[in-house]
């Protein structure tokens, strides 16, 4: 399964919005498709939004190739305009666009087919590089997971979620490989069901034994069911380690706590936000009521009620134990941490 791919001249993706149900891959050329798959998170994920981005540059640039360069440049534009605005919270966005505004910045040739050619070479690049980052990920997480253990996780931070094989569900699944006999307790995760739609589709396939519970259920399934450890993902960590996730995340670390179990993230370098010094500069997403009162076909309140979707929640670094990355495993105090694995 590949979540994304870059066809030469247009992309194909997953539609995770229909799964588990169907498989329904979508091609397109049309960076205005993408983007509107990105907000409707057809894709979805933060390593994933931010390659998706480095392909939509490609596919909003693509057929100025032979165009002057100021055409060129001006579609480029255009499109990043397009592309930034389509989800706040998750710094891969920001990230891989940055690096697609580098390699224009960066090409001296002042050729549009030059050009084209070194942001396809960079885009392709992104993903590469998410592929081995996970696998990285993948190993140093396993060994923080001890045999027997019973897991608990939330959303989706797998490999629909990223170019490779996840982050968070990376680490159980690279545990799982290696002989680990493992349990994972999966949060449905409300009102999206990322965690029901997707993790569960995904720990399904591999193999990995696997619980699917309602969010409400968290507190009651650490205590009765002994969890070892908590693990997910992030869409951004500033400079002290403070971490906004899925909504819903924070309930966990802060139960983590309260039961003295490890609460861990696993991300990349790429999802760091270090020109942020607290969480609570963090850009929280807000989402359509309608996710959450007409999630899935059927109205489930009133009529005009007020909703509060807060799409990601954002945890105090003192609740967590330890964050994954593909360089190494970063301890508190995360202020140092961060900035010897990430720079400033
Ligand atoms: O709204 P989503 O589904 O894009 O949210 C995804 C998450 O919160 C993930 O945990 C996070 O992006 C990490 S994915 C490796």
């Amino acid at each position: 399964m590949k979540s994304i791919e870059w066809l030469g001249d247009k992309v194909r993706f997953l539609d995770q919005t229909q799964l588990p149900l169907t498989e329904v891959y979508i091609e397109t050329s049309d960076v205005r498709i993408l983007a509107e798959a990105i907000i409707s998170l057809k894709v979805r994920g933060a390593p994933l939004i931010g390659i998706s981005a480095a392909y939509g540059v490609l596919l909003g640039v693509h057929q100025y190739k032979s165009s002057s360069e100021k055409e060129f440049l001006s579609a480029f534009d255009t499109t990043l305009n397009l592309l930034v605005r389509t989800r706040p919270t998750a710094k891969n966005l920001f990230w891989a666009l940055e690096r697609m505004k580098s390699v224009v910045r960066l090409t001296s040739e002042h050729d549009a087919t030059v050009l084209f050619e070194n942001l396809e070479a960079e885009a392709k690049a992104i993903h590469e590089e998410d592929r081995v980052m996970c696998n990285s990920i993948g190993q140093y997480g396993a060994s923080l997971v001890p045999d027997g253990a019973k897991i608990l996780t939330h959303c989706n931070a797998g490999a629909l979620a990223t170019g490779g094989i996840g982050t968070a569900l990376g680490v159980i699944t690279t545990a799982h490989a290696l002989g680990k006999e493992i349990h994972v307790y999966v949060d449905e995760t409300r009102p999206l069901l990322q965690g029901a739609r997707l993790t569960m589709w995904e720990l399904k396939n591999a193999g990995v034994p696997s619980t699917l519970i309602t969010d409400n259920s968290a507190a009651w399934t650490i205590k009765s069911k002994k969890i070892d450890l908590i693990i997910v993902g992030a869409d951004r960590i500033v400079s002290n380690g403070d971490t906004a996730n899925k909504i819903g995340t924070y309930n966990l670390a802060v139960l983590a706590k309260e039961h003295k179990i490890p609460f861990y993230i696993a991300a990349p370098t790429s999802t760091f936000d270090t020109s942020l010094n607290h969480g609570d500069e963090i850009i929280i997403e807000e989402r359509s009521a309608d996710e959450v009162i007409r999630g899935f076909g059927k109205q489930t309140a009133p009529q005009n009620v007020k909703v509060f979707a807060a799409a990601f929640d954002v945890t105090p670094n003192n609740f967590i134990t330890a964050i994954i990355t593909e360089k190494r495993i970063l301890r508190p105090p995360f202020e140092i941490s961060i900035k010897r694995a990430v720079g400033v």
